[in-house]
């Protein structure tokens, strides 16, 4: 091998070296240019020279030079396949974004405990084929009240602590905040005919205040009406869905409760049991149900003697502050995320 060959060959090897650093389509090429460039190109120009070798020389230069080129435009055609379809490795080297880089944790949120609750009793009612409806948190006293058979002069219209609207439109029918969710029974079933059964979850308003009860608060109502349903299925459902919304361990009475709109009325209350000693304690009110009252059916223009159902109305607060006995319904309002994220 001549002296002259020799070093073009060391020349190849660089070439095929600084290929190897290529980490841009751009830097490519620039390179496949300065190589094969039709006029200026290195490997060209030194193809173009062969011809003017001796016939013995040429024969020995041109094979070598074409298994330089052969070997250079291997290592370009592979290099251009890396960086259309980059690997981490390329992308590594690549200064426009450096995979290994460590980024700084995100911070993630917490949905809290109220919508958190009320999402889990919509997955659990739907299992059991139950309807969602949210009904209006402006009432009249009509839906508030009248059509849920509470009488005119009844002191139960003071048991519930009425927001009254400032701006009134009839003496006789005023607007109220919603004192409870039990309206929402009325407007499904004025809508909807039975069988039936659906929930009714939303905000309701009273004026308490103190460490257990808010101004605002949330309710969880349910209603169940057909042929013959009876006060074992309205049993079934309610356990149900406090051993899935709040825990298998609880143990479960029914008290004889007052409520214009059923009929009986009852209240179920619940005890942790099991394993957690720091759960026992005393039962715990919570919630009032029974029987759609017949008067309430004729007022939705359904049969009381065709038709019978259940209805019950959770206090979503009360079951969420229980679940995670939580103290102060005060705890559930700031929304700091840092008290959302211990649960
Ligand atoms: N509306 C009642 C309350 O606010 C709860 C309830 C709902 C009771 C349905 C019986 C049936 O206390």
């Amino acid at each position: 091998m001549s002296n002259s060959s020799k070093s073009s060959a060391g020349m190849w090897a660089e070439y095929a070296k600084k290929i190897k650093k290529v980490s841009t389509l751009n830097d490519l090429e620039d390179i496949e240019q300065e190589l094969f460039g039709r006029k200026q190109g290195v490997m060209t120009l030194a193809m173009k020279k062969l011809k003017d070798l001796s016939p013995d020389e040429k024969k020995v230069q041109a094979k070598e030079l074409n298994e330089q080129k052969q070997i250079l435009v291997e290592e370009l055609e592979k290099l251009q396949n890396d960086l259309e379809t980059p690997t981490g490795d390329v992308l590594a080297k690549s200064d426009s974004i450096d995979v290994t880089l460590d980024l700084p944790e995100k911070e993630r949120g917490h949905l809290h405990l109220i919508p958190e609750f009320i999402r889990q009793a919509e997955e659990v009612f739907g299992r059991m084929g139950f309807d969602v409806f949210r009904g209006p948190e402006i009432e009249p006293e009509e839906y508030n009240f009248d059509l849920l058979n509470f009488p005119k002069d009844h002191a139960a219209r003071d048991w519930a602590d009425v927001f009254y609207m400032k701006k009134q439109t009839a003496p006789d029918n005023r607007l109220t905040l919603r004192a409870h969710t039990s309206p929402c029974q009325v407007r499904y079933m004025q809508k909807n005919k039975p069988p039936l059964k659906a929930i009714f979850p939303g905000k309701t308003y009273r004026k308490d205040d103190d460490a257990t009860h808010s101004p605002m608060f949330h309710q969880l109502e349910g209603l169940m009406v057909g042929k013959d349903i009876t006060l074992a299925n309205m049993k079934a459902v309610m356990i149900k869905c406090v051993q899935e919304l709040i825990t298998q361990d609880a143990e479960f009475r029914f008290r004889t409760g007052y409520f214009p709109f059923v009929e009986p009325g009852l209240e179920m209350d619940m005890k942790w049991t099991g394993e957690d000693k720091t759960k026992e304690g005393d039962w715990l009110e919570i919630v009032g149900c029974g029987m759609v009252h017949p008067n309430v059916l004729k007022n939705c223009d359904i049969d009381p003697d065709k038709w019978q159902g259940f209805a019950f109305g959770f206090g979503v607060d009360r079951m969420v502050m229980i679940k995670h006995r939580i103290k102060s319904i005060r705890e559930l309002f700031p929304g700091d995320v840092r008290f959302l994220r211990q649960f």
